[in-house]
């Protein structure tokens, strides 16, 4: 089988499409073979050594988080799924591997895959809906039948589309940020007002907001605390240690990291079988293919959405 990997952290240039076996899933593991995987930034920065310190010394280390296909081996005491279910989830930071023919995931961090949900959209949904969730529904307590009104920063990103439609359907106004290129796809998304980041001092905006989500990591806590109305909560996406010092302190930041839980996976999948969770696609490619995507959007090439792998 064919796999993403790299045998020392390093940039675009240590990834090699190679031969791998896949190892059989251990207890509450899954192996699934893959159909779809999504590129996501976490992948290079995991592959640049940026997380060394979780994920550890031992190579050749395995890309890609997030995936979809078919369920072809259960390891001991896996409830959750048997052999020939439809999944999509998450490999593990500290494994990767789903940039591959096939990979070992915790079943915890896979969800059936609805029958109107294709392998592509599910594909997309991991690490965006549950960073998504994490910061609107565990940090920011949003839930069905509370009106608020969120402000998303970067609302055409995988994670920020996440967040505009979950609010959405939880029933939420939402505001929010986005480039100029990107300014129909979030007034379809229902973003209002929408406000253009080239040319936009968020500092001057005069609306205030219940929750403000910076998915796109460019905001200063500052501007993101500006933005929130009394009782409001800043959720940022990039943070620092020093960060989670400060949250101790001032309640209204909270620094989002993206945690999967089996039940928020079957929340992802309910909303997409719903129609109310789906990431715009931008392209996909074939596996050998996909390490010179990966450096390309690495490297500053802008998509307009998701990129796929296609095994
Ligand atoms: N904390 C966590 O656990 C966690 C989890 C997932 C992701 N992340 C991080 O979150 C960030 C977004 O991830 P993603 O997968 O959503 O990436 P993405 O799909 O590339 O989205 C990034 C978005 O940011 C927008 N953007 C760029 N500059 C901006 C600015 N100055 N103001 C407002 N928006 C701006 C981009 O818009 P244009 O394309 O129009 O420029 C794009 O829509 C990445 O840094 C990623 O590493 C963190």
């Amino acid at each position: 089988m064919k796999r993403i990997q790299y045998h020392s952290y390093g940039g675009p240039e240590t990834m090699k499409l190679e031969d791998f076996e896949l190892k059989p899933p251990g207890r509450s593991e899954v192996g699934v073979k893959v159909k779809f995987a999504a590129i996501n930034p976490i992948d290079w920065k995991v592959r640049s050594g940026y997380l060394k310190m979780m994920t550890g010394k031992q190579f050749p280390r395995a890309m890609g988080s997030d995936f979809s296909g078919i369920v072809t081996a259960v390891g001991e005491g896996v409830t959750r799924f048997k052999l020939g279910d439809a999944v999509f989830g998450m490999a593990h930071i500290k494994d990767g591997g789903a940039l591959a023919e096939a990979v070992v995931a915790r079943e915890t961090f896979v969800a059936k895959k609805p029958e109107t949900v294709s392998y592509e959209d599910a594909a997309c949904l991991p690490t965006p809906g549950v960073t998504a969730w994490n910061g609107l529904v565990d940090k920011a307590g949003l839930k069905p039948g509370k009106h608020v009104d969120v402000f998303v920063n970067g609302c055409t990103g995988a994670v920020g589309e996440a967040a505009v439609r979950l609010a959405r359907m939880f029933g939420a106004t939402v505001a929010g940020t986005c480039g100029h290129a990107s300014m129909q796809r979030a007034r379809d998304l229902g973003v209002q007002p929408l406000f253009d980041y080239q040319t936009t001092d968020l500092s001057a905006v005069g609306e205030r907001f219940d929750i403000v989500y910076d998915t796109s990591a460019t905001m200063t806590v500052a501007t993101g605390l500006g933005l929130l109305r009394k009782g409001g909560v800043y959720l940022d996406i990039a943070p620092a240690p020093i960060k989670f010092i400060r949250a101790l302190i001032n309640r209204k930041l909270k620094p989002v990291i993206c945690t999967a839980r089996a039940d928020i996976l079957d929340g992802l999948a309910g909303a997409a079988a719903q129609g109310q969770l789906r990431l715009t696609i931008a392209e996909t490619v074939g596996l050998g293919d996909a390490v010179r995507l990966i450096a390309a959007i690495e490297g500053g090439r802008k998509l307009g959405g998701k990129a796929l792998v296609a095994m």
